[in-house]
């Protein structure tokens, strides 16, 4: 692991709220600035969705990118994969730099297989899960992991609407988390912002993903401050 902030993150400091900037919603031909940006508002990671137009109806970037990401920046390299066979590319995304890899329930890949190979590689392991899959699908995963990622939109763009529903699976996820006595982080990741925030947080999630809102702000660390601070609505 090469980014120095990674150990910040995760079980010392249980429940500690963190947001984490999906560039996704960056300005690409600026992306160097665009990371400036996030390191001077003070968010916490720095979030790299990978999609492979199988797994989801998009594509965006990979392997190069993130090898130039990461020797831009010192931040935690937050890398969620959309992709069908996460497992074949765990050991590049580790070795270009990812300091947390998340990938879907629902791939191909072998959940258990997959969380062994990413933690054999030093970092750390989390499961994501899409909307309409059932919770309960993670809970025997819990023991082996650092994070679990709730999709709060469906996968595949950013911009979209908050679906209120995945409330129930973060509080369901939280409680389960707590009544094992794991140490277990809880991202949401879709239609995150001021707005929403405080009813995730409310629910047991601490770590926030926001792209549209963070990069579409004015004041990235004011909008920031205000997901990762601000009380429930
Ligand atoms: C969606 C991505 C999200 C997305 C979030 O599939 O995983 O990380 O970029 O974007 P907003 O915050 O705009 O919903
Ligand atoms: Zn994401």
């Amino acid at each position: 692991m090469t980014a120095s902030k990674a150990k910040e993150f995760g079980r010392s400091d249980k429940l500690k709220n963190y947001v984490s900037a999906s560039v996704l919603s960056a300005d690409m031909l600026e992306l160097k600035n665009e990371i400036k940006r996030l390191e001077t508002s003070g968010i916490d990671m720095l979030h790299f969705d990978v999609m492979d137009g199988i797994f989801v109806d998009n594509i965006t970037f990979g392997l190069p990118v993130l090898k130039q990401v990461r020797a831009a920046t010192d931040m935690t390299l937050d890398v969620h994969l959309m992709i069908t066979d996460p497992l074949r590319y765990i050991d590049c995304f580790a070795d270009f730099g990812a300091d947390i890899i998340s990938f879907h329930i629902e791939s191909e890949s072998d959940t258990l297989a997959a969380i062994k190979a990413i933690k054999a590689k030093g970092i750390k392991a989390a499961v994501a899960i899409r909307p309409a899959t059932p919770i309960g699908a993670v809970y025997e995963f819990l023991p082996y992991v650092d994070m679990i990622l709730v999709m709060t939109v469906e996968p595949g763009f950013g911009g979209q609407s908050f679906i209120p529903e995945t409330l129930d699976k973060v509080r369901a996820v939280r409680e389960k988390i707590t009544q094992l006595g794991l140490d277990v982080d809880v991202e949401v990741d879709g239609g995150i912002n001021s707005d929403t925030a405080g009813a995730v947080k409310a629910a047991g999630a601490n770590v926030l993903v926001s792209g549209s809102y963070l990069f579409g702000a004015e004041d990235m660390k004011a909008a920031a401050d205000a997901i990762r601070e601000g009380e429930p609505c």
